[in-house]
């Protein structure tokens, strides 16, 4: 069969890039063909959130030391640069966990990104119909997501340049992890973002950590009460969690 016969069968031979219809057409290994379809963005969304809520449980989970005092807390921060000693260098295997973190970051926003597109692609018919996709698209819960996913983005880089760079945090001094954030943390201000981005952060997750399930298929009507159950508690543990942290500093209990 000549390779510019009209069909819609994708030749199955390792030629970049084959012919089809007399369109140039770029043969890519699996994973990426599978991740530029729609449902591959959907299941990489998925998996990122789920590498993204194990994070977000940790840290929330490590920051508890801080009521056990700064030595504690300290240590704790120190065990996270030492972490794999001495089969890893210092901080080698803390930068794996890192560059884990922010490919996950990475994927997690191109995705809601390529998919909001590609919904306002199909939002504008010619003839003025308006899909179910369209509906999702435009429903108060996808646009509290992108809101609240760049609420997120934009505290992720005040906090990094606050409690890790120092920039944020005139009295940041390197390797004390207890002060830099009491410190930073007895600022009113700075103690109303934390506050209002938890909020945005506990209202993403509750919607997000739902969606995942149904992202990768498990949508069953009758587990919907065990997923909103799942979705809302781990969204208020995280936020009860994070938020304490602020008012413990601001009422002197820690710090
Ligand atoms: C009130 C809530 C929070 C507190 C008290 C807090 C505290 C801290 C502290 C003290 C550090 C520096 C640790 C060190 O120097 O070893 C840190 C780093 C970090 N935090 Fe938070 N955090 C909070 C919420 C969050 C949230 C909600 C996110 C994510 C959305 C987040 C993401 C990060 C990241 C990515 C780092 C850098 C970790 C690294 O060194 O690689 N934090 N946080």
């Amino acid at each position: 069969m000549s390779t510019t016969a009209k069909t819609n069968e994708i030749p199955d031979r390792k030629l970049k890039p084959v012919q089809i219809n007399n369109k140039s057409v770029k043969k890519y290994p699996w994973p990426i063909a599978f991740y530029r379809t729609s449902v591959g963005k959907k299941y990489a969304m998925a998996i990122s959130g789920i590498v993204l809520l194990g994070f977000v449980l940790s840290h929330m989970v490590g920051n508890l030391k801080m009521y056990l005092g700064a030595q504690t807390f300290d240590h704790y921060a120190e065990f996270l640069r030492e972490m794999g000693e001495p089969l890893f260098p210092r901080t080698v295997l803390l930068w794996g966990v890192r560059l884990v973190l922010i490919g996950a970051f990475i994927i997690h926003f191109h995705c809601a990104y390529a998919l909001t597109m590609q919904n306002r692609r199909a939002r504008k018919p010619a003839d003025g119909y308006q899909s179910p996709r369209d509906y999702i698209a435009a429903s108060f819960a996808s646009r509290t997501m992108r809101w609240g996913g760049i609420i997120i983005l934009l505290f992720l880089i005040w906090h990094l340049a606050d409690l890790t760079w120092g920039w944020a945090n005139p009295d940041f001094v390197r390797g004390e992890a207890y002060a830099n954030v009491t410190a930073s943390l007895q600022r009113i201000p700075v103690t109303i973002l934390y506050i209002a981005a938890n909020i945005a952060l506990g209202f993403h997750i509750a919607h997000g950590a739902w969606s995942i399930f149904q992202s990768l298929g498990i949508n069953n009507p009758k587990y919907n009460a065990a997923r909103r159950i799942f979705a809302r508690g781990f969204a208020a543990v995280i936020v009860l969690g994070n938020i304490s942290f602020p008012i413990a500093i601001q009422l002197g209990i820690v710090g």
